[in-house]
């Protein structure tokens, strides 16, 4: 989970840098999430998710003004997926906690790891080019 690969570059330094820090912060969690030692880190992880929507919500704002900045068509699109996942973090945080939390936090940490992974090569993707060429004008 959470793990850069070359093709999630999208050759704009500041958003690629974004993406590793995400993959940074998520990192954390995941490793959290699958040790098995005899620790409730239920606290940390918590404290670590709302780091990563926090980080997320930035990294979201950053691509949207740029976009925006620059025109570019596919911005609405682009934007109600971004919602989509800022939503469903928020959702999990003030659901209750109960004894499942375990399970629930993992498949979360999963569908996160997943989600951005997805989102970057298929969404963030298609303003590669876009963004390459209108910012080097
Ligand atoms: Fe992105
Ligand atoms: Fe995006």
């Amino acid at each position: 989970m959470f793990e850069w690969k070359d093709e999630y570059s999208v050759d704009v330094t500041e958003i690629d840098k974004q993406h590793k820090e995400l993959f940074r912060i998520g990192g954390k969690i995941a490793e959290l999430v699958m040790l098995k030692d005899e620790y409730d880190h239920f606290d940390e992880i918590m404290a670590i998710l709302a780091e990563l929507r926090d980080y997320t919500i930035y990294h979201f704002q950053f691509e949207e003004k740029l976009m925006n900045k620059y025109g570019y068509s596919e911005l609405d699109h682009h934007k109600i997926e971004h919602l989509f996942l800022t939503k469903k973090i928020e959702k999990f945080e003030s659901q209750d906690i109960d004894e499942k939390q375990g399970e629930a936090i993992i498949e979360l940490v999963r569908f996160i790891s997943d989600w951005i992974a997805g989102h970057i090569l298929k969404t963030d993707m298609k303003y590669k080019e876009f963004f390459n060429r209108v910012m080097k004008e």
